[in-house]
């Protein structure tokens, strides 16, 4: 029975699993590297409460209720009860690897552990493990509060107790599961992602303004958000690293990163997270940058 939930990494998506967890009456303990990072991560599932409340979807008690079942901590001690970690911190293999090796000490020993990773091998990550067996792939969608899928990824080695609490856990935290394979990026990633680099290179060659190829997606392909406002709102690092895996584990040209998505990450200009990426974010509406 899953009743406290860790977290690592209190970003866009640690900060969204954190809120949708403790809305579903869990324990939640969140953990960044910086003290700073979690007060503005808490500050920020406040918000989406507010908004949550504002819109009648929640009560003003239940998001009490909610903010006082998450608590942080940048030591990942405060792990020691929980009955499953959930990683979500930066895509890169090197960083999750990392916090994997220093965070199975502080297990119990029937703790789950899951990954948020947006394409990395789980069957890989699994192995930086001292538990292969309760270790999986949980890919949630961002923004975690709005959106309704979570993709479920078995490695090699995940056993089906893990499996069945994992898919349960989804189920009561309103969300509905799609099971892919562990294969780079999964489903959902293997197929957005290609066409997000498709769009980069489009304003690469000039096919197109960023204003154009954004609307022309919207009202041609009837998106709900065009390909580079997504791309921001993913953050652009993210994106890159998931062509990468896409590129080296499958071996495949179609998959080479745009040179353009690969110095906007150089400039640092990720997206939204940073104010600025194919749009500028510092006004009061976003300002496409090309
Ligand atoms: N952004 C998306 O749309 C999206 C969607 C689904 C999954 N994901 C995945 O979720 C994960 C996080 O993405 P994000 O968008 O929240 O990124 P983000 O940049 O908003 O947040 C990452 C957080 O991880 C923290 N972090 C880095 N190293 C750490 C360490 N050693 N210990 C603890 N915390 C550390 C950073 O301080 C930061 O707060 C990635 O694996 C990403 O692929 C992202």
């Amino acid at each position: 029975m899953i009743e406290k939930v860790g977290v690592i990494g209190a970003g866009q998506m640690g900060s969204g699993i954190a809120h949708v967890c403790a809305v579903s009456g869990l324990q939640v303990v969140l953990s960044d590297l910086s003290a700073d990072q979690l007060a503005k991560a808490v500050a920020g599932i406040a918000k989406n409460l507010d908004r949550q409340v504002s819109k009648g979807k929640l009560s003003a008690e239940d998001k009490d209720a909610a903010m006082a079942r998450i608590t942080t901590s940048t030591d990942l001690a405060i792990f020691n009860d929980s009955d499953l970690v959930i990683e979500a911190a930066t895509e890169s293999e090197e960083v999750k690897r990392q916090i994997l090796k220093a965070l199975v000490p502080n297990l119990k020993p029937s703790a789950i552990i899951a990954t948020n990773t947006s394409s990395i091998s789980i069957t890989r990550l699994a192995a930086a493990t001292d538990r292969p067996a309760q270790f999986i792939g949980m890919h949630f969608m961002n923004p975690v509060p709005v959106m309704q899928l979570v993709e479920l990824i078995r490695g090699i080695a995940t056993d089906d107790d893990t499996f069945q609490a994992i898919k349960a856990l989804t189920v009561k935290l309103g969300k509905t599961a799609a099971i892919a394979e562990d294969f780079p990026a999964f489903i959902v990633n293997r197929i957005l992602l290609p066409m997000i680099n498709e769009a980069v290179y489009t304003l690469y060659e000039g096919v197109g303004s960023v204003e154009a190829i954004d609307t022309a997606m919207k009202l041609g392909a009837n998106h709900p958000m065009g390909p580079l406002e997504l791309a921001d709102f993913i953050g652009l690092d993210t994106c890159l690293s998931i062509m990468q895996v896409l590129y080296e584990g499958l071996a495949d040209s179609k998959y080479r990163p745009c040179p353009l998505l690969v110095k906007y990450v150089e400039a640092g200009w990720l997206g939204r997270k940073v104010g600025r990426g194919f749009y500028d974010y510092s006004g009061p509406t976003p300002r496409p940058t090309r």
